[in-house]
């Protein structure tokens, strides 16, 4: 077995290095809902999940594979931007997770962008807890284009240093552009 893991399988390793029973989180791209699921298992029946999606079809699916595991209840899957998850969120969060493209299976045109990309994770970082994560697994190429990928990794370099470090995680030698991953938490005074 390879050492060396995919971006979303470390993604949900550093989710499950921070995320205890009980939390709340944020799944910021529903899509099909394979992560909403796996934060929902995260989370436990005593935490909750919000999750965004811009399509019917991504809330459609969701829905189903949260009914058939059983973790529905802990779930608000709502429509709409994650540029607007400050509006649906009243509490601090320990995660807020991003898997950036296109909905797989769906209309590859409508696609995560940068500039409501950028306005959700300022969202984010002012919606989680001190010891909490912002996670994007960044998929980029083909379809989804190089644009948002630079612009965002452009802001994310510009961060206050003071404040968050960033970490970029990404394959160097691999074909057909493999994604990336990228955590950011706050610096806390010592
Ligand atoms: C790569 S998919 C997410 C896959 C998903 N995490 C899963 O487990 O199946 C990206 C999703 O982001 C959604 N999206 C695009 N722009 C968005 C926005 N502004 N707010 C929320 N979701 C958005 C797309 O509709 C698409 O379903």
């Amino acid at each position: 077995m390879a050492h060396l893991k995919k971006a979303l399988y470390q993604a949900h390793a550093l989710a499950q290095s921070v995320v205890k029973a009980g939390d709340a989180v944020i799944d910021a791209t529903m899509g099909n809902g394979y992560d909403t699921l796996f934060l929902a298992q995260l989370v436990g029946e005593n935490g909750r999940v919000y999750a965004f999606d811009i399509q019917e079809l991504a809330l459609q699916r969701t829905h189903q594979r949260l009914q058939e595991a059983g973790c529905l209840d802990r779930c608000r899957l709502i429509l709409e931007g994650h540029q607007h998850m400050d509006k649906h969120v009243e509490e601090p969060v320990k995660l807020v997770m991003f898997n950036l493209g296109y909905l797989p299976k769906g209309d590859h045109s409508i696609g995560t962008r940068y500039e409501t990309t950028r306005q959700a994770v300022e969202k984010a970082l002012g919606l989680i807890a001190d010891d909490g994560l912002v996670i994007l697994v960044v998929y980029y190429g083909g379809d989804s284009g190089f644009e948002e990928r630079d612009q965002i990794l452009a802001y994310l370099n510009g961060l206050d240093a003071r404040k968050y470090s960033v970490m970029k995680t990404e394959f160097i030698n691999q074909i057909n552009c493999p994604p990336l991953l990228i955590a950011i938490e706050k610096n806390l005074p010592d």
